[in-house]
Formats: C-alpha cells, structure tokens, sequence
C-alpha cells in the first residue's frame, strides 16, 4: 500500500536549525527559527505565565472537555484584548464570537474550513511573500490560492502595487491581511494605507481575514490592533486568528482563538454554530491549558501587569536590536541599505540580503538565516552584532 509514497524534503528552516546544531564556529548565530530569544538566547517561560501555572495547578479540579468553542474565560479576555478594552462598538452590539483554537494555525484551519464550508467558490488572496503556512492551510482546504504584491525590488513595501491589485480581486473574495509584524518581511501598513486598504475592501465587498499572530510585538499591544479595529467597526463581517503563542511565549501550549465577526448578533450565533462543527470535526475540543493560563494572567490585575512588563521588555529589546543593527553597520558604510530593519516591526525583518550572500554567512561566518534573506531580529544581541556587521560587509 504504501510503496509509492514519496518522501518530501523537510521543512526548510527546520534543516536550518539542524545544519546550525552541527556547526561548531564558536560564533555561530541563528537567526533562522520563528521564536523569540532573549539576551542569552534562551525562550524563556515568562514569570506571569509561570505564577499563572502555578494557580491552575492549585486550583484545578477538572479535566473535563470544554467544549468546541472552548474556554468562555478565555473569550472573556481575548475579545477586549484584539477589539478593544473599553467601549468596543463590536463587542457592545454582540456581533464577535470566539471560539478558542489550537494556536493560530488551528484559527487558521478553522477559518479555512469554515469558508470552504459555508462560501464555497471563493477565492483567497494572500501577500506576496506571506507566512508559507498560508499556503499549505488555505491549499488543503480546498480554496483557491492567489497573491498580491508586497514587496517591490528594493526590498520596499510595495503599498502602491498592493492597493492595485486588491482593486482588481474579484468581488466577494477573501483577502488576508496581516494585522502587524508582517511575517516574513516586517513591513507593516501604517494607518493611512488601512483606510485605503477598508475603503477597497467596502468597495468590492472582499472579506478580510485578519492574521494576528505578533500582537504587542510591533508598536504595543493597542496599536498592533489599529488595523484589525478599524476593519472590525466599519465593515459587516470580517474575520480574525489571534495567537497567544508569541505575547504570551506559550507556543507549545497551542493557544489562539478564531474570532468572526457578523452583521448583528442573529447572524454571529448562526455563524458561530457553524464554526462549532467545523472545530468538531478537526479535533472536537481545543487543548484547555493555554487558554487558562492567558484567563488566568488576564483576569488578574496583578498578574496582567506583569505580563504587560515583560511584554514590552520583549518588544522593546528587539526594536532596540533593530536599531543597534543599522547602527552597527554605519562603520562599514552600508547603514543607508539596510536601513529598512529599524523601520521593520516583530520578530522578523527582510534584510535584503540575497540568496547568494546568505550561503556565504552561512559558509563563511556560521550565520544562518532563511534564503530569502529573512532574519528573525530576535537572535541580534549585543554581543554579535560587531560580529554580523563584518560579515555583512564582507560578502557585500
Ligand atoms: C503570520 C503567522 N500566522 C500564524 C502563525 C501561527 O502561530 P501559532 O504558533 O500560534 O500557530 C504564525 C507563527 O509563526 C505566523 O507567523
């Protein structure tokens, strides 16, 4: 039966991280894999989280199902924390649901499942580059794939040629955005280029889907959401991933929650239930533990604070970093060229650098990033970058 199956190359940066565990150049950097590294280069296990931990397992009593949607504390807090604290038009008029999900990968998949279910024949448009999951997620539902421009030559963003070929997707489509820390390049939209992207959406009626992996990782954790708000209180329906697994540095807990939002509420609970059979049919109830630790921070003042510190130490240090970066390049007279990473936001940053000089980090100074140039800003530290800086010059 199985003879003719193929074996397909693993993930790319997954032989990334392989091929750097083997190198032994006691300088070596990684600047490759998707999580964030601290000054010693360790993801650590944030302290809100950890108290948050220890509670859940004082307190729990169960481990009983919790149902297709999930943990209702858990909504409780993600719906303020993407559409607003106070005052949301949204959460007043009762048009969001949540449904917690494994991750934003599993929101993804739900909300890939549920177009495929309930709006069949839709197309679906992505940036050009996107997160390569995008592509497999959306493929594997069974929904046409296609692209928009993001990027032009120079490893700008490409807003004029994105707003072009947004005006031209047919009506009704889907378009993804991604709310911030655009994955893999940085470049985010600021909030002039929303109101004209929500202004071509109303026009052609195109539905977004609003990826929102990296919030409070960009500019803070009110302003990563300025897209995804504007989107959600002018537009009947939109829908949303948001992930916990990078705020909250719980990736392995697989905690993100897909949010749709309606017309009005009659139409939200009719949505909602059918987002119910589609979470049912892939893995029937999400895994509890995530979710409450993020119920748990964020239904504690206390904790909620700490939490907000050391988020804003994580977003800080990398923008910190980005800057270091260009700076640490003046010397070699090529601040002006990779000027556009201090401008970049989250964990990643299109470099510009070419698939050719890549291979010669790599080969030459044991620097490892994705060939597209793709370097996750995280792995900078004060102590490389000197170091990055001279081989940056050198195959330059
Ligand atoms: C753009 C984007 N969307 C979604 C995800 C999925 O996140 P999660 O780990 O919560 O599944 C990621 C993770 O890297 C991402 O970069």
């Amino acid at each position: 039966m199985f003879e003719h199956i193929e074996r397909v190359p693993g993930d790319a940066i997954l032989g990334l991280i392989e091929a750097f565990k083997k190198d032994t150049n006691p300088q070596k950097v990684d600047l490759g894999v998707g999580v964030y590294k601290d000054a010693q280069g360790n993801t650590p296990v944030m302290r809100a989280v950890k108290e948050a931990e220890a509670l859940l397992l004082k307190n729990e009593t169960t481990k009983t199902y919790i149902g297709s949607h999930g943990d209702p504390r858990y909504a409780e807090v993600v719906l303020p924390m993407v559409l607003g604290q106070q005052g949301s038009a949204v959460l007043e008029a009762k048009r969001a649901s949540a449904t917690q999900a494994p991750g934003g990968t599993g929101a993804l998949r739900l909300a890939a499942d549920f177009i495929s279910a309930q709006l069949p024949g839709k197309g679906i448009w992505v940036s050009d580059p996107t997160w390569p999951n995008h592509h497999g997620i959306f493929t594997a539902a069974g929904i046409k794939l296609n692209k928009y421009p993001y990027v032009d030559a120079e490893n700008r963003l490409d807003f004029s040629g994105m707003l072009a070929a947004v005006q031209q997707i047919p009506a009704g489509d889907v378009i993804v955005l991604h709310a911030c820390c655009h994955n893999p390049t940085g470049f985010d939209l600021d909030r002039d280029q929303w109101q004209q992207i929500l202004e071509v959406v109303r026009e052609r009626n195109l539905l977004p889907l609003i990826d929102f992996a990296y919030q409070g990782f960009g500019e803070g954790l009110e302003e990563d959401a300025y897209g995804v708000r504007l989107m959600a209180e002018n537009l009947d329906e939109v829908i949303i991933t948001s992930s916990c697994s990078k705020n909250f540095g719980i990736y392995c807990e697989r905690t993100g929650c897909l949010i749709m939002v309606a017309k009005n509420q009659e139409q939200m609970e009719n949505v909602r239930s059918q987002v119910a059979i589609v979470a049912r049919e892939n893995y029937s109830n999400p895994p509890a533990h995530g979710g409450a630790i993020v119920s748990e921070i964020l239904h504690s003042a206390e904790l909620a604070a700490i939490w907000r510190e050391e988020l804003t130490e994580m977003r800080d240090r990398i923008n910190t970093l980005r800057r270091d970066f260009v700076a640490a390049l003046k010397p070699y007279g090529l601040d002006a060229k990779y000027a556009c990473v201090a401008e970049q936001r989250g964990m990643f940053s299109y470099t510009g650098l070419e698939p050719q000089q890549v291979d010669r980090l790599r080969d030459e100074f044991g620097i490892y990033m994705v060939r597209s140039g793709r370097a996750n800003v995280a792995g900078f530290s004060h102590e490389n970058l000197p170091y990055l800086a001279k081989a940056i010059a050198a195959v330059n």
